[in-house]
């Protein structure tokens, strides 16, 4: 349903895209994952045929997304960062007007209107000017506006970033929803957890390129799977810790001085635990935490890369 064949897109000397290829089957959910500025709207842009790619080709529904952007538009619902719909108006105007542009009559697009907001839990809300919405119920609207077309095909450009997690939770369960009834999903985030609870594959962009590919548990066993992470009680006990870890993990481990822990690829995580916390008994370190835990975006770009998610945007100051 949408395939993207060697698209690249300069802005100027800004290499925004690199030469992307990505195919997505018809009820697929394809996450993109990356950091900021690594080219996830500049892709979804050009797919939702918004911009042009520098060169490459897009097609949506086996139709070329430049040569026919009406046609493609007419099969797709975008949902993006920056909020499509308009503050002053309510939520049910801000659906009537899409609706209207669809060309729907006035009561057909009451109609849809009316459904997207029963759907989105936005019924109570929906003769206040949308000014007056917390941030979930903005992106729920968002999304709604998106679904006035009854799309086969559905983007969602960072449909969750910025929310507290209990209504990111419920922004999950609604475009779960919306793949059991056969929507094809693009969908971009910055966060792991993000695309391994919504995407059947997965897509880690970085620097405008697809720098891995897989289900997410693909990916997750290549990037070493668990992590072992221990924060000393005493920031100058870091490489100390860096030392331990070293010798009961199975990898390099690393200093994540944000998060002020050290972690390191564990293959079996019971067993690394246990040995860990006899090593840092023996050595009489005193720790503030240890745990095991899955992959963090950040560990995933250090595993992929080489550098952390952070230093991305930067050239290459990190091997
Ligand atoms: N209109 C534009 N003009 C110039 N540079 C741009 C423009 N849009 C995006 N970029 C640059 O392209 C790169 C990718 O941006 P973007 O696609 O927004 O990344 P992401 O959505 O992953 O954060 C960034 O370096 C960004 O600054
Ligand atoms: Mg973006």
């Amino acid at each position: 349903m949408i395939q993207a064949e060697d698209v690249v897109k300069h802005y100027g000397d800004v290499h925004a895209l690199n030469g992307i290829s990505l195919s997505v089957d018809r009820g697929e959910v394809y996450g993109l994952l990356g950091p900021n500025g690594a080219g996830k709207t500049t892709l979804v842009r050009i797919l939702a045929t918004l911009v042009k790619p520098s060169s490459g080709r897009c097609l949506v529904g086996g139709i070329d997304a430049h040569q026919n952007p009406m046609a493609v538009r007419a099969l797709i619902g975008l949902a993006g960062q920056s909020a499509a719909v308009d503050d002053l108006l309510t939520g049910r105007e801000n659906l009537e007007i899409v609706g209207r542009l669809y060309q729907f009559s006035r009561a057909e697009a009451r109609r849809r209107a009316d459904d997207i907001l029963e759907r989105m839990s936005l019924t109570d809300a929906a003769d206040r000017q949308v000014r007056t919405y917390s941030g979930g119920m903005r992106r729920r609207i968002d999304l709604g506006a998106s679904l006035v077309g009854r799309p086969e095909v559905l983007m969602l450009d960072e449909p969750t970033t910025g929310l507290d997690p209990r209504t990111r939770n419920d922004l999950w369960q609604l475009i779960h929803q919306l793949v059991d009834e056969g929507t094809t999903l693009l969908l971009t985030t910055q966060y792991l957890d993000e695309a391994d609870e919504l995407a059947h594959r997965l897509g880690v962009i970085d620097q405008g390129k697809i720098i891995a590919e897989g289900t997410p548990d693909e990916l997750k066993e290549r990037l070493g799977g668990d992590r072992l992470q221990a924060s000393p009680a005493n920031p100058a006990d870091m490489e100390r810790t860096k030392a331990v870890l070293a010798s009961v993990g199975d990898g390099e481990p690393y200093i994540d001085e944000r998060r002020q822990l050290v972690s390191v690829p564990v293959a079996d995580r019971i067993k690394s635990l246990l040995a860990a916390g006899q090593s840092f008994e023996d050595q009489d370190l005193a720790l503030r935490d240890l745990s095991v835990s899955r992959p963090s975006l950040d560990d995933v770009f250090l595993a992929i890369t080489g550098k952390k998610a952070e230093d991305s945007s930067g050239e290459g100051e990190t091997a």
